[in-house]
C-alpha cells in the first residue's frame, strides 16, 4: 500500500497535460480549430479619375488608387489567382464634389463606369459597390446635411442611397454594400432594387459600423479627410459608439429583418466580441472588415522592426475568423490568397 502511494505522488500529480497536443507539427495540425482559406478573402480597391496615373496611398503600403485601366488589369490578375470578390471605392476629383454629393447619382460616374468595364472584362468576378455619400460630398459626411449643418438628414439621405443603389445595379454590381449607417436604409434599398427589377442583386449591410479612429488611412485614400478640411470627421451621429455591443447586435437584427443578405462588422480586430455576438444571433453569413487603420498599424510597426509583418498579419486575420466571421474584407487579401494557394 505504502509503495503504491509513493509511486503516485513521486511523479507530479498531473493527469491533464494540454501540451501533449502541441508537441509536434503533426499533432498541432490535427487539432487546429480555425483555418484560413483563399475563399475567405475579399479585397477593397480604389479607383480614381483625377489623373492617368496609378497613385500610391501613403498611409497604406502596397495600396493604390487605380485608373480604370489598371483596375481592370488588376482584377483580371486577382481573379486568376483565386479572389472571388472585390469591393470598389471611388476617389472623386475635388471639383466634382458638392454639398449634396450629386455626382453619386451620375450613372456614368467613375464607380459605375468601373463596374461596367469590369463586368465586361472579368464577368465572373463578384463586384461589391459602396453605397454612401462620403466620397462625393464636399464635407466628407456619408449623407446630406440638415439645413442647420449639425447632423446628417436620415430620410433624405436614404432616398439618395436608394437611387445610387439602383444605378450601381444597373451598371452590373452583384452586391450592394451600404456603409452609411442611416436608419431604415436596408429595407428602403431592398424595395427600391426590387421595384427597379434588381431582385437578384444582393445586399451586404455594414450593420455594425463603429465611429472608429481606424478609418484614417481610408479617408486619405478617398479624400474625405481633405474634403473636410483635414480636420477629424465626427460621424458619431450615425456610426456606432465603440462602447456599445448590444446596440451593435440590435443594428444587425434590424438589417436582417429589413432584408439584408449578408451582415458585416467593421472594424474587425478591435470588435471581435461584436463579431461573436452577432454570429450567435443570426443565421445569415457574417463578414468582417479589417479596415485601413488595422492594416496600417501592422505595416507601421513592421517598418520599425517592432513586429513581424507576416506573422502579425496572419494572426490578425485568424483571430477575426475564429471570432465567427465567415469572410473578411482586407487589404491583405491578395498576398493571403497567394500565400494560401502556394501552401495547398
Ligand atoms: C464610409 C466608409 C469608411 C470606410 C469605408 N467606407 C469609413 C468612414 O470614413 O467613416 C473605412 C474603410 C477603411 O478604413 O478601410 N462610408
Amino acid at each position: 500500500m505504502k509503495a503504491y502511494k509513493d509511486k503516485v505522488f513521486a511523479t507530479p500529480h498531473l493527469l491533464k497535460r494540454p501540451r501533449r497536443l502541441r508537441s509536434s507539427p503533426a499533432i498541432r495540425d490535427l487539432v487546429t480549430e480555425t483555418v484560413l482559406t483563399p475563399s475567405d478573402f475579399i479585397i477593397p480597391l480604389f479607383v480614381h479619375e483625377a489623373s492617368q496615373e496609378v497613385e500610391k496611398v501613403e498611409s497604406m503600403p502596397g495600396v493604390v488608387r487605380h485608373t480604370l485601366s489598371s483596375l481592370i488589369d488588376e482584377c483580371r490578375e486577382l481573379f486568376r489567382i483565386g479572389i472571388r470578390a472585390v469591393a470598389l471605392f471611388p476617389c472623386i476629383a475635388t471639383e466634382k464634389k458638392d454639398v449634396g454629393g450629386s455626382y453619386a447619382l451620375d450613372g456614368g460616374n467613375i464607380l459605375n463606369r468601373a463596374v461596367m468595364a469590369l463586368k465586361q472584362s472579368v464577368p465572373e468576378l463578384l463586384i461589391i459597390t459602396d453605397v454612401a455619400l462620403d466620397p462625393y460630398t464636399s464635407h466628407g459626411h456619408d449623407g446630406l446635411l440638415r439645413s442647420d449643418g449639425k447632423d446628417v438628414d436620415n430620410d433624405r439621405t436614404v432616398e439618395m442611397l436608394c437611387r445610387m443603389a439602383v444605378l450601381q445595379s444597373r451598371a452590373g454590381a452583384d452586391i450592394i454594400a451600404p456603409s452609411d449607417m442611416m436608419d431604415g436604409r436596408i429595407g428602403a434599398i431592398r424595395t427600391a432594387l426590387d421595384i427597379a427589377g434588381f431582385a437578384e442583386t444582393s445586399i451586404l449591410a455594414y450593420s455594425a459600423k463603429f465611429a472608429s479612429a481606424y478609418y484614417g488611412p481610408f479617408r486619405d485614400a478617398v479624400g474625405s479627410k481633405s474634403a473636410a478640411g483635414g480636420s477629424y470627421l465626427d460621424k458619431r451621429g450615425y456610426q456606432l459608439n465603440p462602447a456599445n455591443a448590444m446596440e451593435a447586435v440590435r443594428e444587425a437584427v434590424l438589417d436582417e429583418e429589413e432584408g439584408a443578405d449578408i451582415l458585416m462588422v467593421k472594424p474587425a480586430g478591435p470588435y471581435l466580441d461584436v463579431i461573436r455576438a452577432i454570429r450567435r444571433k443570426t443565421l445569415l453569413p457574417l463578414a468582417a472588415y479589417q479596415v485601413s487603420g488595422e492594416y496600417a498599424q501592422i505595416h507601421a510597426a513592421a517598418r520599425l522592426g517592432w513586429l513581424d509583418l507576416e506573422k502579425a498579419r496572419d494572426e490578425s486575420l485568424l483571430a477575426i475568423k475564429r471570432a465567427g466571421a465567415n469572410f473578411i474584407l482586407t487589404y491583405f487579401a491578395k498576398e493571403m490568397v497567394e500565400k494560401l494557394s502556394r501552401q495547398s
